[in-house]
């Protein structure tokens, strides 16, 4: 079993990110953040966070309950401060973090990550896939109304996406197959334990 040291510098990428420890993936709703984040996660034996989640359980509430409770100015700013805690946390190295469709357009949200050295991976996709992956009843998501208006807000956000380290076709492609693409292009090798 290697020591911490040697685990760390396992994972390597080029610079400004070399060695890669860890990453985030940034993209719209649909974009496939939590699932491809848990099939990478898994591949690499890295940790999976998925920022909502936290979110959740910090506030004892839904994300839907946020936003009609206190207002999506007040979402963002626990966004903010959730994401801070996480890349504060000791446990921070060799994790794959899912961000909220909308967190990565803050600019507060693009300086955390850049000031931990977290590379941001915009997973992207065209517009109206987007929204048919989304057509999950069971998930309740405030900001997807009907398919012009979704397609519109993509459309605002996309250049604030498209600052992101590396940009990821996913149009049509599996969650396997987009993991290995991302392992591929960041270079990421796995930890003892993960299944790559
Ligand atoms: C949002 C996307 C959602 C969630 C919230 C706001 C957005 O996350 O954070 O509903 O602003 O695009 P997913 O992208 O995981 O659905």
């Amino acid at each position: 079993m290697p020591n911490l040291a040697d685990q760390r510098a396992i994972a390597r990428t080029s610079s400004p990110y070399s060695p890669c420890t860890s990453l985030a993936l940034v993209g719209f709703m649909g974009a496939g953040k939590t699932t491809v984040g848990r099939e990478l996660a898994s591949r690499l034996g890295w940790h999976f966070e998925d920022l909502d989640d936290l979110i959740e359980k910090l506030e004892r509430r839904t994300v839907e309950q946020i936003f009609q409770e206190d207002g999506e100015a007040e979402f963002r700013r626990l966004e903010f401060m959730a994401l801070r805690r996480m890349v504060k946390s000791p446990r921070h190295d060799s994790r794959v973090i899912a961000l909220g469709g909308g967190a990565f357009i803050e600019p507060a949200i693009q300086d955390c990550l850049q000031a931990a050295n977290i590379p941001a991976v915009f997973l992207d996709a065209p517009g109206d896939e987007l929204f048919r992956r989304c057509d999950q009843p069971e998930v309740r998501r405030p900001l997807r109304r009907d398919q012009k208006q979704f397609e519109e807000l993509y459309r605002r956000r996309r250049p604030e996406y498209l600052k992101a380290t590396m940009r990821m076709d996913t149009g049509g492609k599996t969650i396997g197959a987009v993991a290995t693409e991302i392992i591929s292009a960041l270079n990421l090798v796995p930890l003892p334990g993960g299944r790559e």
